[in-house]
């Protein structure tokens, strides 16, 4: 192949493109990335000041909306997920916000799934309605239910997939053809922090927006919090930019330093971690004691067939029902001697937590009994141990 023939960066596979796209090299000739730690970047004169702030000159201006290394992060992740734009945020629901933000008027109507991260359920059901913008939760596996919640002045449609933390999978064709034969102009938002582009791409899906917390799998060992936006040009390119530079909940250099060092690693990661998963998911289920294991992918899971059409591999969150109710969830989790106990997920250490009362503990009982959150469920986020190690870990 001649030179002037050579590839698009983007058009690499996957491993490639996380290691190589955005790559960052200044005067020094460094070949990693360096971090730009700046607020601010000089001008040569006053007439590039003005050009630069009215957009009529590209570069950077202001690290509250742009930086060179947040940079490097938002096109590696974009050429990931095989999207024109991506914006870094401070947080996961920094992200979520920018997005609802963006795109929503008062009087606006979502339907989201009700089974999400309980944040997000939280931002949605108390947050935006005091601006006026109410959300109609539905089942994530009714497609009827979905069709029915949609209203005239429906703006965004909201799920992730697998669910946190029941691995519920929605139908993401499904669900963006349905709200998209309803209204073209409907949003449809998937929340991709579960599978991260490397498993799953729900823009290749038909979904038009990809959220993801940076500080799971992304980040990958439990060191900052961060998110992303990904999606179109003029949707997340021009006007969730715009949002980023008035509101400013941005991404700090060095968070997109670790999260673009990261992205890296992340095939080989999420990889393991699955490989990891699977072996534990399959030993829960000669547990006796394991009265379900929620895992997409054993082939007991009641979406098994789903999950294997849209996503290249079960995951890294393995749920279980332990008989016996809070006492005995709490007794495994106590018990463990090698596992952290920890909300946080995505991390080379395996974490184990009680959904009932922490990630989910803002909801109310009847919401948490609606999804099937009992007090008996355990989840854990598998890492990068040994598995016979994690397994050895779990006493019941
Ligand atoms: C599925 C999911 N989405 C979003 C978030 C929020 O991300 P962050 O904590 O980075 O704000 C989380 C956090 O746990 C999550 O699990």
């Amino acid at each position: 192949m001649k030179k002037d023939q050579k590839k698009d960066l983007r058009d690499y596979r996957p491993a490639t493109k996380a290691v190589r796209v955005g790559q960052l090299r200044g005067e020094e000739g460094e070949h990693s990335e360096p971090i730009y730690t700046t607020s601010s970047f000089v001008f040569d004169s006053a007439d590039q000041a003005a050009a630069r702030f009215s957009y009529e000159e590209e570069g950077n201006v202001y690290s509250r909306f742009t930086n060179p290394t947040v940079r490097v992060f938002e096109e590696r992740l974009a050429a990931l997920e095989g999207a024109d734009a991506c914006v870094g945020t401070a947080s996961g629901m920094a992200a979520m916000l920018a997005v609802c933000m963006t795109a929503l008027n008062s009087g606006d109507h979502i339907v989201a799934a009700r089974s999400i991260f309980g944040a997000s359920q939280i931002m949605l059901s108390g947050l935006l309605s005091k601006f006026g913008i109410d959300t109609t939760f539905v089942e994530l596996t009714d497609l009827d239910a979905w069709k029915s919640a949609m209203q005239p002045d429906t703006r965004l449609v909201f799920f992730e997939t697998p669910t946190n933390p029941l691995m519920e999978i929605g139908d993401i064709a499904a669900i963006s053809e349905l709200a998209h034969s309803y209204n073209p102009d409907i949003l449809v938002v998937v929340d991709n922090c579960f599978c991260t582009p490397i498993l799953q791409q729900p823009l290749s899906l038909g979904a038009d927006v990809v959220l993801h917390s940076a500080t799971k799998f992304i980040d990958g060992q439990g060191r900052c919090v961060g998110g992303a936006v990904v999606g179109g040009a003029e949707l997340v390119g021009k006007k969730v930019m715009a949002f980023m530079r008035t509101a400013g909940p941005s991404m700090s250099p060095f968070n997109a330093w670790t999260f673009a060092k990261g992205l890296e690693t992340l095939p080989l990661r999420i990889n393991q971690a699955c490989d990891n998963a699977q072996i534990l998911a399959e030993h829960l289920m000669s547990v006796e004691q394991v009265s379900k294991v929620y895992y997409p992918g054993l082939p007991t899971h009641s979406q098994y067939e789903l999950a294997n059409s849209q996503q290249s591999r079960g995951g890294a969150v393995v749920s279980f029902e332990v008989k016996g109710g809070r006492e005995a969830a709490w007794n495994v989790i106590n018990n463990t001697e090698l596992l952290s106990i920890t909300a946080n997920l995505g991390d080379t250490r395996t974490t184990i937590t009680h959904p009932f009362t922490t990630t989910h503990a803002r909801w109310s009982d009847e919401a948490k009994a609606e999804v099937g959150i009992s007090e008996g469920l355990v989840r854990i986020a598998v890492g990068l141990e040994d598995p016979q190690d994690v397994i050895e870990d779990l006493l019941f």
